[in-house]
């Protein structure tokens, strides 16, 4: 039986249902941030310039007002030809929906050849108990390159535009299965599986 708490901090659903998925066989008892009564209107700034940053200042702020154990992840798509845009404020890219922002990165790279679209997601993940202050990091990449037109209706934010070489396809190609086996999340999420079990299992 599952002791422990894991609180998971965000309201992205599409990162929730790869959360939940990553960790469904964990050691702990996953929650939302309904579940432990931290209201829908509680939001939390994301003022660092980096994802780890922003990682840890999600959980610790999540971790401290809901009093307990706490994962909190950021993430975002680093583009070789934009110099890392748009990076730390991929949620951020532009006015309008995840649809207008991954436009503005095609229409952005237009004249980009198909030899220099190489582009990488990073998802970095904190987790925070604030019984004893312990805080621990840890990260996945996850290499890919930018199309032409978007492909697939699966996943979220940028995955219709994010090809996988080795699986030819791209992330909105894959179910969620096979998006975890290969992505930035389902590494850092597999790194904080195992320092969950090893130092915050009690
Ligand atoms: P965050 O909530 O600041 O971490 O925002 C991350 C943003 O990066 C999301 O809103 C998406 O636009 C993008 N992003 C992060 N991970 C993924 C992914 O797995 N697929 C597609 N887009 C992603």
């Amino acid at each position: 039986m599952p002791t422990r708490k894991l609180l998971i901090a965000t309201r992205n659903r599409g990162k929730i249902d790869e959360i939940l998925f990553a960790l469904r066989d964990s050691l702990f008892e996953v929650v939302g941030l309904d579940e432990v009564g931290v209201p829908s209107d509680f939001e939390v700034e994301e003022p660092a310039m980096t994802m780890e940053g922003n990682a840890i200042i999600k959980a610790m702020t999540y971790g401290r007002k809901a009093g307990c154990l706490t994962l909190a992840e950021d993430a975002g798509l680093e583009v070789d030809a934009l110099d890392g845009r748009p990076g730390v404020l991929s949620a951020r890219y532009g006015p309008g929906t995840d649809e207008d922002r991954y436009r503005q990165i095609l229409s952005e790279m237009e004249a980009v050849p198909a030899d220099k679209r190489g582009a990488q997601f990073r998802a970095v993940i904190a987790i925070y108990d604030p019984r004893t202050e312990k805080l621990r990091t840890c990260e996945g990449i996850y290499r890919g390159v930018i199309v032409l037109e978007p492909i697939g209706e699966n996943g979220f934010g940028y995955d219709p535009i994010f090809y996988n070489v080795e699986r030819n396809k791209t992330n909105a190609q894959m179910t969620k299965e096979e998006k975890n086996s290969v992505s930035h999340r389902g590494m850092a999420l597999r790194k904080a599986k195992i320092i969950l079990a090893e130092e915050f299992y009690e």
